[in-house]
């Protein structure tokens, strides 16, 4: 086993729910290693049931810096995040900054880095959905080409970044997902009274999440999702659960758009309330990246209201299926997956992803072997369940 210093101090940036949750196993990994970090949190999310609920669920540190950059256009958003950071890198002249994912926030991090040729560790390092009009995809290709350290989760995202000639040296670690799920979802089992609060039956009802842009920012789109999803309720019976979030809400009032009466709508959950009915429900319908992913480790089958997908891994195994936003292929995704086996095989890691990140940064040697698990999502138990 070779070792070379542990970096003299890391930056870490993260801005919106899915980073808060995906970065938790990397900066536990840290003050487990006692590996000095910085955290920066851009302001991207600012509304507390997505953003300081997750800090206080996941006994995680408070940022020790705060941008508040809060909501604005892609442009001067991330504009203000790049002003924020590079004042912060600046100052505290890390080796290393760690942007994990697709969203302005990581996007900002990782140029602020880059133009002061600080290294950047991009953590879900390779993902494609070939669809330059998602702002998530731009978002990851100019990361993943400005970063030293690509982190993928999969051998295929591996070949996507192989195939672009990336400059930086690429590390397949699994996804830190994995890392999450296993470490609360025996909690949230065990503590999370949501299906109670809801007056739900496991299996008995669907989860439903929308929010991205090319989704609900287009009312005929939004209420074909909407349409397809209330149809297949009324087919099978299923009650159908939405917790909202808030861009699809101020997007569904703007348009004045009704959301039919076999869809319930709640608000936000924190993440063991929301891992619970992920595990518990007969189907999820998502468009988040997040739940494809998730839904696949719990052995939830998913339907995804897109036509592209980064998770193809997903699909590939059996755990989901791309239905698109037509309604009568919306109900046949259903009708196709629900009461699948979750007999497929988990290729987003072994729940080790963060060990070898941090492993990666001070080279320490590990076995990736088991990067790509095989374990099933009924075979899955918590490696480190957290009291
Ligand atoms: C962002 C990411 C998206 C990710 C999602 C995770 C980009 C381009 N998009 O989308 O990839 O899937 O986060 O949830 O980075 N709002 C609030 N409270 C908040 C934050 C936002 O009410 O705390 C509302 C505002 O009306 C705001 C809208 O949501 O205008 C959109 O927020 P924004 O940060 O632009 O993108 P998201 O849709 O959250
Ligand atoms: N999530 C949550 N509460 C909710 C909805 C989602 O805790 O009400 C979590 C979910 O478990 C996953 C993450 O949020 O870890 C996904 O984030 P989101 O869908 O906002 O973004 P995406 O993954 O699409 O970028």
């Amino acid at each position: 086993m070779t070792a070379r210093e542990t970096p003299e101090s890391i930056v870490v940036v993260l801005g919106t729910r899915p980073e808060i949750i995906k970065f938790a196993p990397v900066i536990r990994e840290c003050l487990a290693r006692d590996v000095p970090f910085t955290l920066v949190h851009t302001g991207q999310h600012y509304s507390r049931e997505l953003d300081r609920v997750f800090f206080e669920q996941l006994d995680l540190p408070a940022p020790d810096v705060h941008l508040d950059v809060g909501s604005d256009s892609h442009g001067r958003q991330t504009a203000a995040m790049l002003e924020g950071i590079e004042d912060v890198l600046v100052d505290v002249e890390p080796d290393v900054v760690l942007v994990q994912g697709d969203t302005n926030s990581t996007l900002a991090g990782a140029l602020a880095a880059a133009k002061l040729n600080v290294d950047v560790g991009h953590v879900e390092a390779g993902l494609r959905s070939f669809d330059r009009e998602m702002p998530e995809e731009t978002n990851r290709v100019v990361v993943d080409h400005v970063a030293e350290y690509l982190f993928t989760p999969t051998e295929e995202t591996r070949l996507y970044l192989e195939r672009e000639g990336v400059a930086g040296q690429v590390v397949v670690t699994g996804n830190t997902v994995v890392d999450a799920v296993y470490q609360y979802a025996d909690v949230a089992a065990e503590k999370s009274t949501v299906l109670d609060d809801l007056e739900l039956s496991p299996g008995e009802f669907c989860l439903l999440t929308a929010h991205r842009a090319e989704n609900v920012d287009h009312p005929d789109r939004f209420r074909s999702l909407l349409a397809g999803v209330a149809q297949f309720a009324d087919l099978t019976g299923h009650e159908v659960v939405y917790p909202i979030h808030p861009r699809a809400q101020s997007r569904l009032d703007e348009f004045g758009v009704d959301v039919p009466d076999e869809i319930r709508v709640i608000d936000p959950l924190d993440f063991l309330d929301f891992l619970r009915l992920e595990s518990t429900a007969a189907l999820a319908f998502t468009d988040s990246g997040g739940v494809q992913e998730e839904c696949c480790i719990l052995g939830t089958p998913c339907v995804t209201l897109r036509y592209t997908t980064e998770r193809p891994e997903t699909v590939y195994v059996g755990a989901n299926c791309l239905a698109g936003l037509d309604p009568a292929d919306v109900v046949a995704a259903g009708s196709l997956m629900l009461g699948k086996q979750p007999d497929w095989t988990i290729p987003f890691g072994d729940g080790r992803a963060a060990e070898r990140i941090l492993d990666a940064l001070t080279e320490v040697e590990t076995d990736t072997d088991t990067a790509a698990a095989t374990v099933t999502p009924t075979e899955t138990t918590a490696t480190e369940t957290l009291q």
